[in-house]
């Protein structure tokens, strides 16, 4: 089967470098989106590692008013179903920056 599937890979590629030779530019629209900005530790992890796969808006259009759970939760998919470099302290940070901030979670009193 991985035999199989290398071969069928090596075909394809083939075919697809054979068949564009000149070079492809594709020019990305500028990115706007951005995250709401808060005093939460969390905040910077998210702009530094959030942005590697996809726009902000990913979080911005989030249903309103999700629990510290739910938002944890999400985090941790993108750590382990989608591969984001995160430790697991990353991931209850930004969990916290945006239950904070986009969901249902009350700052911690001072
Ligand atoms: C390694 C790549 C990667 C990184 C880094 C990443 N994501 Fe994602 N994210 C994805 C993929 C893939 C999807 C699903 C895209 C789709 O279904 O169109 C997604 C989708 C989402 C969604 C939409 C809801 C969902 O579950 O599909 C949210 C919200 C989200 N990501 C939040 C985040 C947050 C917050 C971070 C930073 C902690 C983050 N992502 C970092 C890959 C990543």
């Amino acid at each position: 089967m991985k035999y199989l599937n290398s071969t069928v890979g090596g075909v394809l590629l083939g075919v697809v470098l054979g068949a564009s030779a000149a070079p492809v530019t594709i020019a990305l629209p500028q990115e706007t989106a951005q995250l709401r900005p808060s005093t939460h530790p969390g905040y910077v992890i998210a702009t530094q590692m959030c942005a590697i796969c996809h726009s902000a808006d990913y979080i911005n259009q989030q249903p309103g008013k999700m629990t510290l759970t739910q938002w944890t939760a999400e985090v941790a998919k993108m750590q382990h179903a989608y591969g984001a470099p995160l430790s697991d302290d990353q991931v209850k940070q930004i969990g916290e920056y945006l239950a904070i901030t986009y969901g249902s979670e009350k700052p911690a009193s001072q």
